[in-house]
């Protein structure tokens, strides 16, 4: 399916297929979306069936504005209204206790939803044309990295959606922050753009976040997430080096380096990509960039690993996901050995 630029009469093609069961691919602020009417389980059934993703795994449903959370959820807390009134439209999800007339299917059969309203024009103006929620998931295969240009959706998805809407490059490029309100104390499931003290601050209260990277139990939360095909690893700057060098073990393959500090040169069996040295611009080009490193002409890629502070966590905490630990790569080793022969 070939991206169309989303123009209004592309807006109001996209808003009639949602009204007939389609699946319509739409860019957000964060990344982009499988969009498909939210009250029509058939449609939503189509999102998990183009993704590949487990019925289990709940889905995000897109609405115009804050007004529009009283038909989707019950039993609002004053908390969430404030940080709609603050964060929205913006890269912000909230879960709260689902409306009776919300579909099982859109939020994996349990009684708690996640709402959230875009910051980007086209996917407002798709949810002013179409009138009614939007559940979109990241539109790419079940644990692949999300796409984050219209691009991206083709070469994930193809004919499996219906319609591709071309916004442009996302702006801010990760997965939206996550705050479960449902619970005794609110819970962050996952960190964004929005930081955590971001949203302390504003609320003066404390979020709920297992410390040391300990597993988060939620629903559709995954270690294994967001990862290239291609084997990846995060490494120390030394440690790229001593492997780019051979030092750490005689190597025969062809690496993709992503860095953002040091200043390693690439050869022939060397790409080097140079990332921005601030956060936001980071998270940016993030995902685009391991797409572009995912390719045959790469057998493994190596991290540079970002530094570990709070304006780091939404970057790391998806760099954890997609690449493993510089400790495995004798195991990651062998596995290249055997799927490159
Ligand atoms: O930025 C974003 O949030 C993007 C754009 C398209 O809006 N969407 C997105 O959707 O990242 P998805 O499906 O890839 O991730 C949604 C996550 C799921 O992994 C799930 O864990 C969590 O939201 N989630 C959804 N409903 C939930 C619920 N009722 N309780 C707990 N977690 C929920
Ligand atoms: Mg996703």
């Amino acid at each position: 399916m070939n991206p169309v630029i989303a123009d209004e009469s592309a807006i109001h093609k996209a808003a009639d297929l949602l009204r007939q069961g389609r699946l319509v691919a739409l860019p957000t602020e964060t990344v982009y979306g499988l969009g498909a009417d939210a009250k029509n389980p058939e449609a939503v059934k189509r999102i998990f069936a183009a993704k590949g993703r487990p019925a289990d795994h709940p889905l995000i449903v897109h609405i115009p504005d804050k007004v529009a959370l009283t038909f989707w959820a019950i039993e609002i807390p004053e908390l969430a209204w404030k940080l709609a009134e603050r964060f929205w439209p913006g890269p912000l999800t909230l879960v709260l206790k689902k409306h009776p007339d919300v579909p099982l299917g859109v939020t994996g059969g349990q009684n708690t939803v996640a709402l959230r309203v875009p910051a980007h024009p086209v996917a407002l103006g798709l949810l002013q044309a179409f009138g009614g929620g939007i559940a979109a998931p990241s539109a790419n295969r079940f644990c692949r990295i999300s796409p984050t240009q219209a691009s991206h959706v083709e070469e994930e998805l193809g004919d499996k959606v219906d319609m591709i809407l071309d916004g442009g490059a996302c702006q801010v490029g990760l997965e939206s922050t996550i705050v479960d309100l449902t619970g005794e104390r609110p819970k962050l499931l996952r960190p964004g753009q929005i930081s955590k003290s971001d949203i302390e601050q504003f609320l003066q209260v404390k979020l709920e976040w297992p410390e040391n990277n300990e597993q988060i139990h939620a629903p559709g939360m995954m270690e294994v997430h967001y990862a290239p095909d291609t084997t990846t690893m995060l490494c120390t700057t030394e440690e790229i080096v001593n492997i780019q060098k051979g030092i750490t073990f005689q190597h025969q393959y062809k690496l993709g380096v992503i860095v953002y500090l040091s200043e390693i040169v690439g050869d022939a069996n060397t790409q080097v990509v140079i990332m921005p040295k601030d956060a936001i611009a980071y998270a940016h080009d993030l995902y685009s960039t391991l797409r572009k490193l995912d390719n045959p002409e790469v057998d493994l890629i190596l991290v540079e690993q970002p530094p570990q502070t709070e304006i780091w966590q939404a970057v790391n905490n998806r760099l954890n996901k997609a690449a493993k630990k510089f400790t495995d790569i004798e195991n990651a080793g062998k596995n290249i050995l055997i799927s490159y022969g």
